[in-house]
């Protein structure tokens, strides 16, 4: 798909843990933006540029199909989403938003490694992360997709296990979980279309990740 509308796009968390963060490199990196009536766009005024603002689930799909130039996601997201298809291209890792996809269980289990969960149901919103995972540990689990409250999961008997993001640790915490072995390590990152931009826009799409980059590198 084009966008062919002589603006780039860039796809960003329109909230949760990313969204102000995101905000602050795209200010960082010199973009100005007006909040207008629409919540889903913001709209650059010293570049032809604009916000789009998204569920994070959805901005690998958007950068992979050419609807945005750039996006800033999870690598969670992204390799959540990974399939056959034209993918998005990982530009840099952001510094940011950094967080950790474990297994977590009930405190009672005699815990041996993923090897426990053995034949177990384990509760998760990443299923496609957590399938990869367990046939390179060789367990054979059942793997059952919760889009949300996945740490309700054991205490409900819906599962053994969990497989879910962990930052501060205070949802497992207060859900009575213990965190088992690490699935995926993630933090945020910039993202590139596979489909170029108009040929107008090629040079502020350049400059505009080499600013970023600059931001990254000067926050240590
Ligand atoms: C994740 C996860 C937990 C929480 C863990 O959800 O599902 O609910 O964060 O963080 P903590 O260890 O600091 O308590 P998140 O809000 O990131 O994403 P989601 O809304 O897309 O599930
Ligand atoms: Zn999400
Ligand atoms: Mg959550």
């Amino acid at each position: 798909m084009s966008t062919a509308q002589g603006r780039l796009r860039i796809a960003i968390q329109k909230s949760g843990r990313l969204a102000d963060r995101s905000l602050d490199l795209i200010r960082d990196a010199g973009l100005k933006w007006v909040k207008g009536h629409n919540e889903l766009l913001y709209r650059v005024e010293n570049y032809p540029i604009d916000l789009i603002r998204v569920r994070d689930d959805d901005i690998p799909t958007f950068v992979a199909d050419g609807v945005c130039d750039l996006g800033i996601v999870g690598e969670n997201v992204l390799e959540e989403g990974r399939n056959g298809g034209p993918n998005a291209e990982v530009v840099m890792p952001l510094g940011f938003g950094r967080c950790t996809l474990k297994l977590a269980t009930l405190p009672g289990i005699d815990w041996q490694g993923p090897q426990s969960l053995q034949g177990q149901r384990i509760a998760t919103s990443y299923p496609n992360i957590l399938k990869r995972y367990l046939a390179g540990e060789g367990v054979k689990a059942d793997v059952v997709l919760m889009r949300g409250a996945v740490e309700v999961a054991p205490r409900m008997k819906l599962a053994t296990g969990i497989c879910d993001l962990v930052s501060t640790g205070a949802t497992l915490e207060a859900n009575g979980l213990v965190a088992r072995d690490t699935v995926f390590e993630s933090q945020a990152v910039l993202i590139k279309s596979p489909t170029p931009p108009e040929a107008e826009l090629a040079d502020l799409l350049d400059s505009i990740m080499e600013r970023m980059s600059g931001v990254i590198a000067s926050s240590g």
